[in-house]
């Protein structure tokens, strides 16, 4: 019989299904054989609907619409099951309310207590379920007759507020009482009014006032549908001054712990100001993702006493979260929590950080064992230390809890190299620390923004680690809205304007075009396509506009090979690539990709006009930066790489000499790496265009600075900003812009993948594999998992003596083609799992086939 192994909805993987916006949202399974397959949704009102399907992804919802608050349970075979719950959609009768209209914009400010009582005596009939609706201008925190309310930290999150904010469902059925019950809620700035943004930053982006929306329903056994009216009244909490760079102060003299509950005298406590909804433009929507959460624990792998009295906890890995203390300590004793990436000179390296000081500060209540994790605030660290502890620390007293956005994680790399392991290791952990919410540049600092270049170099790799769509879609969005307001796309997405240059920029804008494109290729799902279609235009056609339809992009701002080793620690966008070189190769790319989304979308015209200018875009390009024979202006890795990649030349031999050009120049810069943000992610896939995959393990294999593994041998556990982040002396980079948590340069690992393991999509949303894989590099063995849309694809090859074994499996709803190393012979697997044996054929720098230095191409293959 057919089992069904996952099951989900839209891009919910992995996740809670109640809440959902979408009115007919589309169904994926994961099958372990062919169907067809019968799906039956069984309506809460006992109605049952069922349907019959061929395919696994992307079924379009086969039932009536969902209308808002309706659910019921979807059951696909006999062995998946799913209870779906739509949101409110529009349906909102409740107001803001604010207890805070102004503040100062000087110094974090302190986060509010907001209650309500109701009651439920009036109910004829028994509670069946009840739900609250909720979001904040601001961050929120629910409870309920004195327990928390979902798992939510941060939500709202961070969108485009002026346009989009999301609201949360929380079922509160199980916390609810009969009689008197009290909704409270925590609310501190966030990014709405907060102090967000680098070289000073700004305060109250958004707006003066922390506010909640929060809508609470109740249906009864007998049928009934109620609204419960709220009337709020808040009072500052024991948060006396919280900032999502500052760190967070929490007085525990102020709690109360009965304040949410009906016991509590709340007398004192002042009516909410009521804001009407419509005073704000934003249109409140359900996510698109799952919320950011703990995801995990870590305890500290040391601690020392240091000499001042600070305790020292290394926790062995850069994270982005915050410490959980629990401590016994008198009234008004305060303990100092800091935080920082790495150690410099024998203290906590907290430069990086600029204006995020990551400072948390707890005061003890006095009341025996105390615990406490800060709730508004976030930070990036490895290491933490506790001044003022009180006593002795105790295993278990402090602890490191990570935070981001669920995310399920869909690819695991291994191999017989550490170091490779280690890398891979530390770009998926630079994902999770930078998937807070939005894909940000790095964890830490005072900055944390959407930066459009990141994450679209990173996109591939990301989508491949985790399943990522849904908090790309949302973010997408927002670029969207954005663009349409500025008309460009701002370089990071929220926009925050705090001074750094607002122009379009090669690279950064293009992402508009790019993610939508890698999510495309990566899932199937066209839709994400049809939405972003108008953004994905609107920055083609921007482009074209400026450079005067020619398809030359080359005048104007641009960040260019963005921190290429060659450029100045303080001048980071000073490539020995020619900034317009990538400009007008970016377009180039982008023109074909709208060319060919309006092919997928039926577009004729549009495919013409965009294919058109993608040509006009190549000419030019080949006009301005190639010679007749094939050498690429700028003469740099990045440049032949991205002429090699983006498929810019006029021809196979021109291409070939670029790429014999290519491995000469990497072998003359000794296999380190010299390339910024743009030439990192493809150099290794252009060596293996320019023929020599064995080029590409040695770059992979490099220790010395600047490489990829350099970080590794100082002990990174994340990917770093700069290759030389942390220089040889431990001595930090003395850049005024060093992270230690920038997910960009590991844009790499989506090549261990497809390159060293041979795992790679044939045909968009991996309908077909292509297993290839390419032994060398010394390796012993390699191999490769992606829990794809349409189940399980892995690969393993193994060298025994002279023999290489390989085992492939292929998902149920896939077929697949091996490659065999050496021979390229083809072979056509389908659904299952094969085991094939072949004679291992060293590639050249192989240890079992001396490296020689530099060679051409062709003797490098044969
Ligand atoms: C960010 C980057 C970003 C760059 C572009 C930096 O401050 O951290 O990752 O792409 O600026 O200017």
């Amino acid at each position: 019989m057919t089992e069904i192994t996952e099951l989900w909805l839209e891009n919910r993987r992995g996740g809670k299904t109640i809440g959902i916006g979408e009115a007919a949202p589309r169904i994926s399974f994961v099958a372990d054989g062919p169907g067809p397959f019968e799906l039956r949704f069984t309506h809460d009102d006992g109605r049952q609907e069922t349907a019959t399907v061929l395919r696994t992804q992307l079924v379009g919802w086969p039932f009536a619409p969902l209308s808002p608050r309706a659910g019921g349970l979807l059951r696909v075979g006999d062995s998946a099951e799913v209870r779906i719950e739509a949101g409110i959609g529009d349906d909102w009768g409740v107001q803001f309310v604010s207890p805070s209209l102004t503040a100062d914009r000087s110094a974090p400010r302190p986060a509010y207590l907001l209650r309500a009582l109701f009651d439920t005596t009036s109910l004829a009939a028994d509670v069946k379920h009840a739900r609250l609706y909720a979001t904040a201008h601001g961050v929120y925190q629910l409870e309920l007759n004195g327990r928390r309310i979902g798992e939510d930290i941060l939500a709202p999150g961070w969108t485009s507020y002026n346009h989009r904010l999301r609201y949360q469902t929380h079922d509160v059925t199980a916390a609810l009482q009969v009689g008197a019950n009290v909704v409270g809620a925590w609310l501190a700035d966030g990014w709405y009014r907060g102090h967000i943004g680098f070289d000073g930053g700004v305060w109250d982006i958004y707006g003066p006032d922390v506010a909640l929306l929060a809508q609470l329903e109740i249906t009864t056994v007998d049928g009934v549908h109620h609204h419960v009216p709220l009337t709020w009244t808040w009072e500052r909490s024991p948060i006396t001054a919280v900032g999502l760079y500052e760190g967070e102060t929490f007085d525990a003299r102020l709690l109360d712990p009965a304040w949410s509950t009906a016991d509590f005298d709340a007398q004192t406590w002042r009516r909410a100001e009521v804001l009407p909804r419509d005073s704000f433009e934003a249109r409140l929507e359900a996510p698109t993702a799952l919320p950011v959460q703990e995801t995990e624990i870590l305890r500290p792998i040391s601690t020392e006493r240091r000499a001042g009295g600070r305790i020292r906890l290394d926790f062995g890995q850069n994270i982005s979260g915050v410490l959980r203390i629990r401590l016994r300590a008198s009234a008004g004793h305060a303990v100092r929590l800091h935080h920082a990436e790495v150690i410099e000179d024998g203290e906590l390296g907290t430069r990086p950080l600029r204006a995020a000081t990551s400072v948390d500060t707890y005061i003890a209540a006095g009341s025996g064992d105390e615990i406490y994790s800060p709730r508004f605030t976030i930070h990036g660290f490895q290491y933490a230390e506790l001044e003022n502890w009180p006593g002795e620390l105790t295993e278990g007293d402090v602890e490191a809890v990570v935070i981001h956005t669920g995310m399920q994680q869909t690819a695991w790399f291994d191999s017989s190299h550490s170091g490779l392991n280690q890398l891979h290791s530390n770009v998926t952990w630079s994902m999770r620390d930078n998937f807070v919410d939005l894909p940000t540049d790095c964890p830490q600092r005072d900055e944390r923004v959407g930066w459009t270049g990141d994450i679209q170099v990173f996109a591939p790799t990301a989508l491949r680690l985790f399943a990522a769509h849904g908090t790309l879609t949302g973010w997408l969005r927002d670029v969207a809205l954005e663009q349409a307001e500025q008309g460009h796309v701002p370089n990071f997405v929220p926009w925050v304007d705090c001074g750094f240059p607002n122009f379009p920029t090669a690279a950064w804008g293009d992402a508009a075009v790019i993610v939508p494109w890698e999510m495309y290729l990566n899932d199937g799902d066209t839709r994400i396509l049809a939405d972003q279609y108008p953004s994905m235009r609107a920055w083609v056609d921007l482009v074209d506009d400026l450079a005067g339809r020619t398809g030359l992009w080359n005048d104007g701002f641009q960040l260019g090979d963005w921190l290429d080793p060659t450029a100045p620690p303080d001048d980071p966008g000073k490539s020995h690539t020619d900034k317009y070189l990538v400009a007008t190769a970016y377009h180039v790319r982008t023109a074909r990709i709208v060319a060919d989304t309006a092919a997928l979308l039926g577009r004729d015209e549009d495919e013409k006009h965009y294919r058109a200018l993608a040509a006009t875009a190549t000419r030019a390009f080949q006009e301005e930066f190639i010679s007749a024979s094939g050498r690429v202006v700028s003469d740099t890795p990045t440049s032949i790489a991205v002429a090699l990649i983006f498929d810019l030349f006029a021809s196979p031999e021109q291409a070939a000499h670029a790429g014999t050009r290519l491995l000469e120049l990497v072998a003359q810069g000794g296999f380190h790496i010299s390339t910024g943000f743009v030439g990192t992610p493809i150099i290794c896939d252009a060596l293996v265009r320019a023929g020599s995959m064995d080029y590409a393990y040695h770059l992979l294999q490099q220790e010395e600075l600047p490489s990829w593994l350099y970080p590794v041998s100082m002990g990174a556990t994340t990917i770093w900003e700069r290759w030389d982040s942390m220089l040889p002396d431990g001595s930090i980079n003395p850049g005024d812009m060093t992270s230690f948590n920038h997910y960009a340069l590991g844009a790499v690992a989506d090549f261990l993948h497809r390159a060293v393991a041979g795992l790679a999509s044939e045909a968009p949303g991996w309908a077909r594999i292509r297993f290839e894989p390419r032994p060398g590099g010394g390796l012993e063995h390699a191999g490769a998992r992606y829990d794809s849309v349409r189940g399980t694809a892995a690969i393993r090859w193994a060298r025994a003596g002279g023999a290489l074994d390989i085992t492939v499996e292929v998902p149920a709803a896939s077929t697949g083609v091996l490659v065999l190393p050496g021979t390229g012979e083809e072979i056509e697997v389908g659904p299952g799992t094969h085991t094939f044996q072949t004679t291992f054929r060293p590639a050249a720098g192989d240890p079992d086939a001396p490296f020689l230095g530099w060679r051409r191409p062709d003797a490098v293959e044969a």
